[in-house]
This record gives structure tokens, C-alpha cells and sequence, in this order.
């Protein structure tokens, strides 16, 4: 389940109407699914209730959220409630679904995320993108422009790895990376470089098989005018590291950017797949590249 948002006890109901919703028929099923989500996370309590819906102020659906929340005990949290129901439209059907969360917190949260990143990378998409990288423990890693060190943490806790390097250029990011490594209990595992990737220290470890990463993309981290300067030093420089089989997998918002490097570097670089994916708000895309095989 790592690549996994959330998951939810989904109810279907033959109403043409949310407003139908509050009659007595239905209250009680919601009412249970909510208690039995409840008396799942005993280690991690809920104690209030949200509605997530488009029209969620409506009065209809504020009078679901009130009777929902005292009927299970819960307050009623209108922006921050950790027992989340979400309202819809049956998919390809005429009635509508009531969603109750099955975890007090989403799944992409993860327990050894103790320090953050202002651009940190969300879990899930860091597990997907190990998932798309093939994962074996016979691989050699690295992952540049780590950040926090999610990406690292997150292929880590997938297979094991050869070696397993992290590098970012600035100290508070390397910081955060080895608190989340500690807490991941993979500090015997990574190294971590406090340095630009233009720097050779981290090439000590390769040359690499996997190679990981989400450059700034100018919104939290870095500027938009150094973008492409970035993402082209970014590819050049994966593949200064990189085995004759390598695999490089990114993560990046700048999609005109990174296409227009990636056909500055297609004498290094074969593009395998692109796949878009929601992300804190934005819809980047993971980009899966192969390295060239080099001429003779
Ligand atoms: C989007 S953040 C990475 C976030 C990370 N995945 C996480 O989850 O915390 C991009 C990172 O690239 C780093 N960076 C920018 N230019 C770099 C360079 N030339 N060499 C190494 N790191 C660089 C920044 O310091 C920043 O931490």
C-alpha cells in the first residue's frame, strides 16, 4: 500500500439527492462505517469529523457533517477534522456515495518523515517512482538533489540496495535527510553528501544502476529562470554516474523545460515512459529515462 493515498469504506446509496442523505433510511450505515473506522485507529484516535465535497458549505451537506459528528461523538472540524467523509456521485449510476476514510491520517504519511523539506517530496510518488525504477537489491543509487531524502528513503525501504548516496547542495536539506534516515533505521545504508551534484564526490559510490530525482521546480524550491540550466546540468550529470544500464527516473513540474532537455540530451538519455501525477496541488509528471547504449 505505499503508493497508496488513502483508502475508504465506500457506500453507495439509491438517493437522487445528497438532501436525502439526512433522512433516518441511511444515517445509521454512515453512522457504523464511521464507529468502525474509529475503533481501527486505536493508537491514533480520531476526534473530529470533516466532509470533503464540491459544495461541502452547502447547507445540506453542513447539516451532514453536524448529524454525522454527533452521531459518532466526534466534533465537527470543518478544515481539519481526521475523520474525512467524502460525498459524490455514484460512478456510472444515478445514486450518490458516502467515502469514510479507513486511517486518522493519510497513507502517504509516513512515520519516518521527523523533518521536513519546504519542497519535500510526497511519499507515494517517491514509492511509485522506485516502483518504476525496477527495484533490485543488486542496484547501485543515488539520489540527487536529494532534498529530505524521500526518494532514497522510499527505494530503500522498497529492496535493499549495493550502495545508496544522497547529495544536495544545501546543509538543512542533508540535515533533514539524515534525521528521516536515522528515524527510517537505514543509517548504516545511505551516505549522504552535503554537496552540487557538479561536484565528483558522490560519483565515489557509482557507477550507478538507479538514479533518483525531483529538481527545484521554481514554485517552493529554486528559481524558474535557472530551470532549465538545472535540469539540463541534471541529466548531464546523472549520466557522468551512471552504469551502461542505467535507469533515471525524475519528477518534475517544468514539463516544457524537461522536454526540451531532454532532446538537448538524447545522445545520453532514451526517454521509456512519462506518467502525470497529482502532487501537493500541482500535476507533474515522473519521467523514466534509460541510458543510451554508448557507440563504439
Ligand atoms: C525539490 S527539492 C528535493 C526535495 C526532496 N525530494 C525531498 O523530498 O525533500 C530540490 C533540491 O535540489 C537541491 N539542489 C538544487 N540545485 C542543486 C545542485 N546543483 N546540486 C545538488 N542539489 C541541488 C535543493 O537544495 C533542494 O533541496
Amino acid at each position: 500500500m505505499r503508493t497508496i493515498v488513502a483508502a475508504f469504506h465506500v457506500l453507495s446509496f439509491p438517493v437522487a439527492n445528497p438532501r436525502a442523505l439526512l433522512s433516518g433510511d441511511y444515517m445509521p450505515d454512515m453512522l457504523d462505517a464511521i464507529r468502525e473506522v474509529v475503533s481501527l485507529n486505536r493508537q491514533e484516535t480520531p476526534r473530529s469529523l470533516r466532509i470533503e465535497a464540491a459544495g461541502r458549505d452547502s447547507p445540506v451537506l453542513r447539516r451532514l457533517a453536524t448529524q454525522l459528528a454527533a452521531g459518532a461523538g466526534l466534533r465537527e472540524d470543518a478544515d481539519c477534522g481526521d475523520c474525512v467523509v467524502r460525498v459524490r456521485p455514484t460512478p456510472g449510476s444515478s445514486g450518490w456515495d458516502v467515502l469514510v476514510r479507513l486511517s486518522t491520517r493519510p497513507l502517504s504519511t509516513r512515520s519516518w518523515r521527523v523533518q521536513g523539506h519546504p519542497a519535500a517530496a510526497n511519499a507515494t510518488v517517491a514509492a511509485a517512482m522506485a516502483r518504476l525504477s525496477h527495484s533490485d537489491p543488486e542496484q547501485r543509487v543515488a539520489n540527487l538533489m536529494c532534498g529530505s531524502g524521500t526518494l532514497l528513503i522510499e527505494r530503500i525501504m522498497l529492496t535493499r540496495a549495493r550502495a545508496a548516496t544522497g547529495v544536495d547542495l544545501d546543509p538543512k536539506a542533508i540535515n533533514a535527510a539524515e534525521q528521516n534516515v536515522a528515524a527510517a533505521k537505514l543509517s548504516g545504508q545511505v551516505r549522504l553528501l552535503n554537496a552540487g551534484v557538479e561536484d565528483d564526490a558522490w560519483l565515489a559510490d557509482g557507477p550507478y544502476d538507479v538514479l533518483l530525482a525531483d529538481p527545484p521546480w521554481g514554485d517552493k524550491a529554486g528559481r524558474h529562470d535557472e530551470s532549465e540550466d538545472l535540469h539540463l546540468t541534471l541529466l548531464r550529470r546523472a549520466h557522468d554516474g551512471a552504469a551502461p544500464e542505467a535507469r533515471l527516473v525524475v519528477l518534475t513540474h517544468e514539463i516544457k523545460v524537461m522536454e526540451r532537455c531532454m532532446v538537448a540530451t538524447a545522445d545520453l538519455w532514451r526517454p521509456v515512459s512519462q506518467t502525470k501525477v497529482f502532487h501537493k496541488g500541482h500535476h507533474p509528471r515522473i519521467y523514466v529515462l534509460d541510458r543510451t547504449p554508448s557507440r563504439r
